[in-house]
């Protein structure tokens, strides 16, 4: 089918208590994985991309991609943005052809941060596109930003209520709740008491960042408090590489390049199926499909 919105999706998955797989490409080998196994399992799924591949790749490879990718499948796919500051990129990727694109404002003061997130959603909105955005400071490294996990700042209550009633007709929000991109160096500290006052007043699907790491109980409890949008990137990252390097491990003559892509797409199709299923979205499609 053709690429969807993911407001709508997520919309249900809030209302179903279920998460849906945010999965942060890197080439096609690994859209595939994502599209295939979120097919494989019925499931709705989002790519999603971060700046940096953009700058890699260009618009329209990407675009072309998954748009392909969609069209063979029957469960709904959205193409997503990641981390964004710079608004020319947003306008680039709805131009291209994405369906939902995130505005990052997270590292401006606060009366900033609503007034640039508002810039993007009033875009996004004429477009017909879904807008993430996010307040607070979300720790560790993503894409060329780093917040060192000690840094890290909470969303504060009051702002998510008032940076919400600006952009009622938001996709998802981010606000910062303790988890932080790439692997934890801690225990990560999960503050569910403010994404549960968050959720009580606030009824827009939530984006979970730094998916990496996390136990099945932690998502489970994310999720069951709203969190609708589970986003994995560095463990999709480690299994390209781990995956490719695994074949060299086994047939250290091997000259041959497929057998790598394949070793390649089978590690980050596993993931991408076990995450799936830890998330509870397995079979959600065809419903979601109707909804898009
Ligand atoms: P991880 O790299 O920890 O999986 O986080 C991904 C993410 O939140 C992308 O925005």
């Amino acid at each position: 089918m053709p690429l969807v919105t993911m407001g709508p999706m997520l919309k249900r998955a809030q209302k179903e208590r279920y998460g849906i797989a945010a999965f942060n490409m890197i080439d096609y080998n690994s859209v595939r994985s994502i599209v295939d196994g979120a097919t494989a399992l019925n499931a709705p799924i989002i790519v999603q991309v971060s700046t940096k591949t953009i700058r890699h790749w260009g618009f329209k490879p990407i675009a072309s991609w998954v748009r392909q990718l969609a069209e063979d499948t029957a469960v709904p796919v959205a193409l997503h943005l990641d981390h964004c500051s710079d608004l020319n990129i947003i306008k680039g990727c709805i131009d291209a052809g994405w369906t939902s694109v995130m505005f990052d404002g997270s590292s401006l003061p606060f009366a900033e941060n609503v007034k640039k997130s508002k810039e993007a959603y009033d875009i996004a909105t004429a477009a017909g596109v879904g807008l993430e955005a996010e307040i607070g400071a979300i720790g560790g490294v993503e894409d060329d930003k780093f917040v060192a996990e000690d840094k890290s700042i909470l969303a504060d209550f009051d702002e998510c209520v008032a940076f919400c009633k600006e952009m009622p007709k938001l996709a998802v929000f981010a606000p910062a709740i303790g988890t932080a991109h790439g692997f934890y160096a801690g225990e990560p500290k999960i503050a569910y008491e403010l994404l549960e006052r968050i959720t009580s007043v606030i009824d827009i699907p939530i984006a979970l960042h730094g998916g990496t790491g996390l136990t099945e109980e932690q998502f489970h409890r994310c999720i069951g408090s709203g969190c609708a949008k589970v986003n994995i990137s560095t463990m999709h990252k480690h299994r390209f590489v781990e995956g490719f390097l695994e074949v060299r491990k086994q047939k250290p003559k091997e000259a041959e390049p497929l057998p790598f892509i394949k070793g390649q797409y089978d590690a980050m199709l596993g993931d991408v199926r076990d995450m799936i299923r830890i998330f509870g979205s397995e079979g959600r499609a065809p419903h979601a499909a109707g909804q898009a």
